[in-house]
């Protein structure tokens, strides 16, 4: 975070905690005079995610979990009710800047939640490094958000790209596995974990021998398949989420590869799936901070109370959103709920000690979780815990000056 934006943020958020003290009915006001009066209107929320396209679930798991997070506090943070925006981010990026700018010019919104895009979270990125906007991404991996893009006013409850494939060296040294082929979306989710990959597993003295791209989201895998027969590496590993993720599990078995080539991927690809596949993904492990069979306190309330609530079961979509409704309430419930208090937000924020169904995290100095990597393998409809694969993992972070 460079001086210039950490002042120009404080300087903001000054500006509006001078209105505080303005006695007029809230109602009257315009929102950002309302807005200064803090603690009585209502927290404007910006939901940034996508509805519609191959990761319309997972923007729906990650409202859910958010929402689930406000349920349990009887629908309040810190005494405040919130009042929702929704944008359709299509996962599209190109569109990703002048969605983000709804929401905060038009809307008013005082905190972002989204999205699940990696290219589109760069573009909300630009948007509130510009605005000084509070961000929660309780998704997408772009290193960069916490990395060279970093800022006091950008969190994450997910997880880096990096962080999602790299213990899976290790995981296949163990193995005994010399040689790799990646394959993936050719987009900043599948580039990143092809690296952080790449670079677990030849540190281990593996090989990635090809990487494979296809733009996103198409799904017709046929050619990179024939491909990698003809290649035949030790093992295949792979990122695609979604319904991606469901017919490239499908394809995989359908090419004969399954039991043939061992597959392996960033947790995503077998994560909320599962019943969509058959048994196309039996088998298959992968690397990520949530599994099932976890079997705590906290997992098990916490998926008890989502099938109730959504007669769905939960996902690692469900539980970023929720967390990300655990931390903006962490921050809130210290400065009383006063958004305007934004110095003292981001400082309980970021000491959070998040009590989440994945396991206790804390964020990293630039505000990525860091995480216990699980290594879980689909067995029937779950994706099952092996063991932790990697303690406390944090990104690197690369370029981050906070
Ligand atoms: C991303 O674009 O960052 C992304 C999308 C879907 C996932 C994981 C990461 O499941």
């Amino acid at each position: 975070m460079s001086d210039y934006n950490r002042r120009d943020f404080l300087k903001s958020s000054a500006a509006l905690a001078a209105f505080s003290g303005a006695s007029v009915a809230g109602a009257l006001l315009p929102v950002s005079l309302a807005q200064a009066q803090g603690v009585a209107a209502k927290i404007r929320v910006g939901l940034m995610l996508p509805y519609t396209g191959t990761y319309t679930q997972l923007g729906v798991a990650i409202e859910n979990g958010f929402r689930l997070a406000l349920a349990e506090r009887g629908g309040k943070f810190a005494g405040r009710e919130l009042e929702f925006f929704k944008v359709d981010d299509e996962s599209d990026p190109p569109k990703a800047a002048e969605n983000a700018n709804k929401l905060v010019q038009r809307d008013k919104a005082e905190v972002i939640i989204g999205t699940v895009h990696s290219g589109v979270a760069m573009g909300i990125a630009k948007v509130v490094r510009e605005s000084g906007t509070l961000w929660i991404n309780p998704n997408a991996g772009a290193d960069d958000v916490t990395g060279a893009l970093c800022a006091p006013n950008i969190f994450r409850t997910s997880f880096s790209n990096w962080q999602t494939t790299h213990a899976l060296g290790k995981v296949m040294k163990a193995k005994g596995h010399k040689t790799a082929v990646f394959i993936t979306w050719k987009y900043a989710a599948g580039e990143q974990m092809m690296v952080g990959f790449k670079e677990g597993f030849e540190k281990e003295g593996g090989k990635l021998v090809k990487e494979l791209y296809l733009p996103f989201p198409q799904v017709e895998f046929q050619a990179l398949l024939t491909e990698i027969a003809n290649i035949k590496p030790d093992a295949v590993v792979a990122f695609f989420a979604g319904g991606g993720a469901a017919k490239f599990l499908k394809d995989y078995q359908a090419a004969g590869l399954k039991g043939k080539i061992p597959l392996y991927g960033s947790g995503f690809l077998t994560d909320g799936v599962l019943d969509a596949v058959g048994d196309a993904a039996e088998g298959v492990e992968t690397t990520l901070h949530y599994a099932d069979g976890l079997n705590t306190k906290k997992d098990n309330a916490f998926r008890l109370a989502y099938v109730k609530a959504y007669k769905l079961q939960p996902d690692v979509y469900a539980v970023q959103g929720y967390d990300a409704g655990q931390l903006l309430a962490a921050g809130l419930e210290a400065v009383k709920g006063d958004m305007n208090n934004k110095a003292g937000l981001i400082k309980a924020m970021e000491s959070a000690k998040i009590d989440s169904p994945r396991g206790q995290w804390t964020l990293s100095k630039s505000h990525n979780p860091v995480q216990d990597m699980y290594l879980r393998r689909v067995v029937g409809k779950e994706n099952k815990v092996v063991n932790v694969a990697w303690k406390a993992l944090a990104d690197p972070a690369r370029g981050c000056k906070a």
